[in-house]
């Protein structure tokens, strides 16, 4: 079920058989000449809606939060960034909107390696007011990278063993083709694997990364790659909340 093409009875009706949610999240940000604006969005909410559209037991995903902590991007045009505080408040809302219904499950599954320690902290500020009120336990949330699903990372790394990076990457870039292939860029790379370095603000990045690549060599990514990316995620998702459902881990 996606939440968005659901309507409040069958809401009301899927929490008398499941407390959990999958909730995509990620980031609109410049990914390198060729990289979509939306790609850390993107990439979480195809892997979660591929893996509701295949699901033998029944997945639930909400709306995807598609602008997260990015605010080393904003040197380049497109991007959006909330600052940490908004992110912890934002995630606040939608996370005590949902308990409120009933939801005891609530499974982040995130595409932007920028929002973890925002998205950890939120979690703090929610398990903070609980264990203040002294609420009962039973609430969970998890944080979970698509790229560190079960086999996912490893298979990037078969794919794409040099020039991987850390943004703007070939994996990355080629879940989004693979899914949307009319929105295939292309460009000249120079160097092709961009450099590395530290994340600051703004105008630090722009100056140690020009492009906007970290490290990468998108130029390796294909829609046949980003298959491969997508059906391993997909299966790894399916079971990680078949366990995170039933045993809260
Ligand atoms: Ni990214």
């Amino acid at each position: 079920m996606l939440l968005a093409f659901s309507t409040w009875p069958e809401i009301e009706a899927y929490l008398a058989r499941s407390k959990t949610v999958v909730i995509p999240i990620g980031s609109t940000e410049q990914h390198g000449p060729t990289g979509l604006l939306g790609t850390d969005w993107l990439c979480p909410e195809i892997i979660a809606h591929r893996a509701e559209a295949a699901a033998t037991a029944e997945l639930l995903v909400a709306p995807t939060f598609a602008v997260g902590m990015a605010q080393h991007h904003l040197g380049f045009p497109g991007s959006i960034s909330l600052r940490p505080s908004t992110m912890i408040a934002a995630i606040r809302d939608w996370s005590m909107s949902l308990h409120a219904h009933g939801f005891e499950r609530l499974y982040w599954l995130n595409g932007h390696g920028g929002n973890v320690a925002t998205i950890e902290a939120a979690f703090s500020e929610i398990y903070s007011e609980a264990s203040y009120a002294g609420r009962p336990r039973g609430f969970a949330c998890k944080l979970k990278n698509w790229w560190d699903l079960k086999g996912v990372n490893r298979l990037c790394t078969d794919l794409f063993p040099e020039g991987h990076g850390s943004h703007a990457t070939p994996s990355e870039i080629a879940v989004t083709q693979a899914a949307y292939p009319h929105a295939i860029k292309s460009a000249n790379y120079a160097p092709r694997i961009a450099a590395t370095g530290p994340i600051r603000e703004a105008a630090d990045f722009r100056a140690r990364y020009p492009d906007g690549r970290m490290g990468s060599d998108p130029g390796q990514a294909s829609p046949d790659k980003g298959q491969t990316i997508i059906a391993a995620a997909v299966q790894a998702l399916r079971e990680d909340v078949r366990v995170f459902a039933e045993s809260g881990l």
